[in-house]
């Protein structure tokens, strides 16, 4: 593979994971920094990836602390591996939060399964169980209330191959509309 294919096949690989559940990106990790300035992580479903734009799309919930994390600061890190074809993928950039009733928001939100929306409807993220008195039974009931879109623009990705002898490790730079102004390898 040259420069061109490895991040052609990255973003077809992302491309491919968001209807995939067994895809090795399906499940990314997310990493913000907190008002402590302290590095935050968890995993997330990869939901939609615009290639051209460089653009990756994850659903969560606005009471969360990432959300809060994130509206602070919108610095964030994507971090991936694909166990069959040992690749790491570490994407740096920022995003753009879409808050419940915004455009894209409700388009996301009309297109979630009765399941996935029932995961919104309970009491905040985090909150000790059974401690949601704040919340009236009516707001809970309907999660859609909650349900915020995370939209990552990555500015650059660092690709890692895991190989038996020699490991290969690339390096790109993406413009803000998505176009690739920098790649080389770098050593592993
Ligand atoms: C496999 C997996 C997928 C997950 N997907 C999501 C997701 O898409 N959105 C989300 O908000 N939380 C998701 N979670 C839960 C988060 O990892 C996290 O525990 C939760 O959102 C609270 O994160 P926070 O306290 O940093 O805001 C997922 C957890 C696992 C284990």
């Amino acid at each position: 593979m040259n420069l061109g294919e490895v991040d052609a096949s990255t973003w077809s690989s992302l491309e491919a994971a968001t209807n995939d559940p067994q895809s090795g990106f399906r499940f990314i990790n997310l990493c913000s920094v907190d008002a402590a300035g302290r590095p935050q992580a968890r995993m997330v479903v990869l939901r939609r990836v615009d290639t051209a734009a460089r653009l990756l799309e994850i659903h969560t919930d606005t009471r969360s602390p990432k959300w809060l994390e994130l509206s602070h600061n919108p610095f964030a890190t994507i971090l991936g591996f694909c166990a069959s074809t040992r690749v790491q993928l570490r994407l740096v950039g920022a995003v753009r939060l879409y808050s419940p009733g915004s455009e894209l928001a409700e388009k996301a939100w009309s297109e979630l399964s009765t399941w996935t929306r029932s995961t919104y409807a309970g009491g905040p993220p985090g909150n000790e169980l059974g401690n949601d008195e704040s919340v009236p039974a009516e707001v809970e009931a309907d999660g859609k209330t909650f349900f915020g879109v995370v939209s990552f623009h990555a500015e650059s990705l660092d690709w890692f191959e895991l190989r038996s002898a020699d490991n290969r490790r690339a390096v790109f730079g993406y413009s803000h509309l998505g176009a690739v102004m920098a790649a080389r390898w770098i050593n592993p």
